[in-house]
């Protein structure tokens, strides 16, 4: 069931083919579009005018606030320690371990093929390069790049020349 009965969409949400996407017990705001394969899970909230590129990975209790854009194959965690199973070799449940809850305040944009670990906060308007991991808080409006993230730059100098230019976007639709 690509999309289940549990999935809460808003008004107009585009989603480009509904077979190839994995969602459940999400929550997706108004005019948000999402790709192919991506995979959205429970308890994880996407706000109004996202887009969320194909391939990427939206786990337990992430929240994305409104006109968030998610690059191609963005993976989010939320377990820094995990274990496939307990002392006693039993499988970990979900009784057995917190979700760490991660937070991506309105219009910050994550490259594609980044890494956001978990109980994390990506700031407003912050920009993450492509294939960073991000292991700290982004602040508000910071340009973050590598392994591990480190702060090369400032948001406002960058997307006020681009948004001069009057370019298209061209990235895919997807
Ligand atoms: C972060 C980003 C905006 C920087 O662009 P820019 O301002 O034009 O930066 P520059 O190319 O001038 O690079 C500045 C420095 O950052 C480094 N850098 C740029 N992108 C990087 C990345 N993804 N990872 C690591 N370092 C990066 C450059 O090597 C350069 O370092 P140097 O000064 O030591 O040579 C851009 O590289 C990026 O990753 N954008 C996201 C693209 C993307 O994923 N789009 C979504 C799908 S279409």
């Amino acid at each position: 069931m690509p999309i289940a009965s549990t999935v809460h969409l808003g008004k107009n949400v585009r989603i480009y083919h509904e077979d190839q996407v994995n969602l459940y017990g999400c929550t997706v705001g108004d005019e948000s579009r999402i790709g192919s394969f991506v995979e959205i899970q429970k308890n994880a909230t996407i706000g109004a005018r996202c887009k969320i590129s194909s391939h990427s990975f939206i786990c337990e209790e992430v929240t994305i606030e409104d006109e968030v854009f998610i690059g191609h194959g963005v993976m989010f965690t939320n377990d820094r320690f995990p274990r496939a199973t307990n002392l006693d070799g039993m499988p970990r449940t979900e009784a057995d371990w917190a979700v760490e809850k991660t937070l991506v305040k309105r219009r910050a944009s994550i490259g594609s093929n980044a890494t956001i670990l978990s109980g994390l906060t990506v700031g407003e308007g912050a920009l993450i390069a492509a294939g960073s991991v991000v292991t700290r808080d982004v602040p508000d409006y910071a340009i973050v790049a590598g392994v591990p993230a480190r702060i090369i730059g400032d948001t406002h100098k960058k997307t006020a020349s681009n948004a001069r230019s009057g370019k298209p976007n061209r990235g895919s639709g997807n």
